[in-house]
């Protein structure tokens, strides 16, 4: 297994469409992120695959499992299965989202928002550190994109981030899709959004294509990052610095060339940022 490292530049997500060419072809790719969700089962396939591609390349371990932003409890069950994960491959991230996908052991297949209340933030708050306590390093936590808002909710989303990163020293994954989709269905600015994050824990970034449905902006995962989301990114840089960049693809997975040129446009958005950096 390739020895674990700091993740940097533009890494793609692991699809198993992809297993194949990336095997055979061992793609000039700096790091994969991996959906651990898909992982969990005792052996077969998916764990064969990426026991091959950790041989390769670093990963990090992105999940929805973990269901931070349910009334349920942690579920231990898929807290020891991630942790038996991580000690096996060794992932240099572990993240999940800011949102919730089960109640009562019922599962759904969305990730699903709630309000931004002070109850929500203990709550939750408690779930982060009950999950770091367990896995013993910083858990890091994606913001959502959202189609919907709370009358009740009590704070802007970015307070509510900066809330949880007081009450737990959690670190970040901002999607700047995500926030890019979220400001243009409930309006408001994304560069006030990314101002406000607590920027030194943010971890890793993550870049993905929405589909535009006419009343609002749809987080599919299904296109080619949008012109404003790479310029959101360029903008977004500048407060984040040159933080290790993800192309996720989840529908209509196209042919790997297509994710490499993707990646390959945000390494050199990367590239542009430190060059300038070292100028300043
Ligand atoms: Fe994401």
């Amino acid at each position: 297994m390739k020895a674990t490292q700091q993740i940097s530049g533009a890494g793609i997500g692991l699809r198993t469409q992809h297993y194949q060419t990336i095997l055979e072809s061992r793609p000039d790719v700096p790091w994969f992120e991996v959906l651990t969700d898909n992982y969990m089962g005792a052996g077969g396939l998916p764990l064969y695959h990426l026991e091959q591609v950790r041989d390769i390349y670093p990963i990090s371990f992105h999940g929805v499992g973990l269901s931070l932003g349910s009334a349920d409890p942690v579920n231990l069950k898929y807290l020891t299965k991630l942790k038996q994960l991580i000690e096996r491959y060794q992932p240099e991230h572990v993240s999940d989202h800011l949102a919730w996908v089960s109640l009562n052991n019922h599962y759904a297949h969305e990730l699903l928002p709630f309000p931004y209340t002070q109850e929500a933030l203990s709550l939750i708050s408690e779930k982060i550190n009950t999950v770091q306590d367990y896995l013993g390093r910083a858990l890091i936590v994606e913001n959502p994109s959202t189609y919907l808002d709370f009358n009740y909710s009590e704070m802007p989303e970015w307070q509510f981030i900066q809330e949880i990163v007081n009450k737990t020293g959690c670190d970040l994954l901002m999607d700047i899709n995500n926030i890019y989709v979220s400001a243009m269905n409930h309006n408001f600015n994304p560069l006030e959004y990314i101002a406000n994050i607590p920027c030194q824990h943010v971890k890793e970034i993550h870049l993905a294509g929405y589909e535009d449905k006419g009343t609002h902006l749809y987080d599919t995962h299904g296109y080619r990052i949008h012109k404003e989301v790479w310029s959101l990114y360029e903008k977004a840089l500048t407060y984040f610095k040159a933080t290790p960049t993800l192309i996720e693809w989840d529908t209509d997975i196209p042919d790997f060339s297509v994710l490499l040129e993707e990646a390959d446009k945000a390494q050199l958005y990367l590239n542009k940022y430190e060059q300038q950096e070292q100028y300043a």
